[in-house]
């Protein structure tokens, strides 16, 4: 249905998109649509990256001896623009993302490009795709950044070469759910990751590892799966894609990031948010009882953006908030709060679009 090849000077034999008009704007989940453009550079050893091109949406060349096919050398970011109701396309914190990108390129041994380089690359990659952006309201255009070790190796060693890219997809609400609140299954036997491992950072692994335990949780009727800290296996650590926050009266908790938890820019975002509104904020431990005795829980996310928590489920007891119907009033105030300044029906008066 509706494939098109690309034209002009951008040509190519192999890439093909569906068509804009093919789109159900009003019933957009969270699955690749492939859109017409992405952007490419590559680095050797010196660490510079050459200045990227805007390529056809399509298939990439790699050695089945690269670093990220072999050994997981890889990281990847994401985030999202708005199209606002006057025609401006917006952007949300993108220096953050190109931030975190350098930190967990450190981590993995990985050169990463420039905060400039990668904000430069994303406005680009948005504007050649610009007629992929959702009309306001009707969801956003994700954004994909993606760096791999791409040069080959065989023994076990940082690869020779670097490739970052850029794609884009056209999204609505993450989970089947929609709007609605979501259940979860808290995992004791699984872990995300260890004290001292790569939890911290956007790495590629991180999200291999989750989907055996999110496999079994969906089988049981689950939306998703909430982890719990590794050693001492009682406080909260975060979902598989998202970050958590636990509501008691005026009081919103968060798990601190001490190198197991993403550093989620929305988490981050909610918390200033909150901050702003009155609420106290506390990033400390969270045990799983204080869990299962809030008043309402909600994950935090580029993906999910604030999906509220219906229930919660631990060593088969159901906890259930809101009466899992509705959504709190916190997580709808800090959502509506969020969500307007993303979209610019608010003045943006923290400076993030
Ligand atoms: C995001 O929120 O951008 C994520 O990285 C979640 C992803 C697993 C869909």
């Amino acid at each position: 249905r509706g494939v098109r090849r690309c034209e002009a000077s951008l040509a190519s034999d192999y890439t093909q998109a569906s068509e804009v008009a093919d789109l159900d704007w009003e019933n957009l989940g969270f699955g690749l649509v492939q859109t017409d453009f992405m952007y490419i550079t590559k680095c050797g050893p010196d660490g510079n990256f050459s200045e990227g091109e805007m390529v056809p949406f399509g298939p990439i060349s790699l050695s089945p001896s690269s670093g990220v096919l072999n050994y997981g050398q890889g990281l990847f970011e994401g985030l999202k623009a708005y199209r606002k109701t006057d025609g401006p396309i917006l952007l949300f914190r993108p220096e953050e993302n190109a931030l975190r990108m350098r930190i967990g390129a450190e981590r993995m041994c990985m050169p990463a490009p420039t905060v400039e380089q990668f904000v430069d690359a994303v406005k680009q990659t948005v504007l050649a795709n610009k007629r992929w952006v959702p009309p306001t309201g009707k969801g956003s255009l994700y954004i994909r950044p993606l760096l791999m070790g791409s040069g080959a190796v065989l023994g076990l060693a940082p690869a020779p070469e670097y490739t970052f890219i850029i794609f884009v997809s056209p999204v609505g609400n993450y989970f089947k759910e929609g709007l609605a609140p979501i259940n979860l299954i808290v995992e004791d036997k699984f872990h995300r990751a260890t004290p001292g491992g790569t939890g911290s950072v956007k790495t590629i692994g991180n999200y291999a590892s989750v989907l055996l335990a999110q496999k079994i949780a969906k089988e049981k009727g689950y939306s998703d799966v909430l982890y719990l800290d590794a050693v001492h296996k009682k406080y909260l650590e975060e979902v598989s894609s998202c970050n958590i926050f636990v509501v008691k009266g005026d009081v919103i908790s968060t798990p601190a990031v001490k190198g197991t938890i993403l550093p989620g820019i929305t988490r981050k975002s909610i918390i200033d948010v909150a901050l702003s509104k009155g609420f106290q904020v506390e990033e400390r431990l969270v045990s799983v009882e204080e869990l299962l005795e809030a008043d309402e829980v909600f994950c935090t996310g580029t993906a999910v953006v604030v999906s509220p928590v219906g229930s919660i489920t631990y060593q088969g007891k159901r906890v259930e908030y809101a009466g899992n119907k509705g959504v709190g009033v916190v997580s709808q105030q800090l959502y509506t709060s969020l969500t307007s300044l993303q979209m610019g029906q608010e003045e943006d008066w923290m400076g993030w679009t």
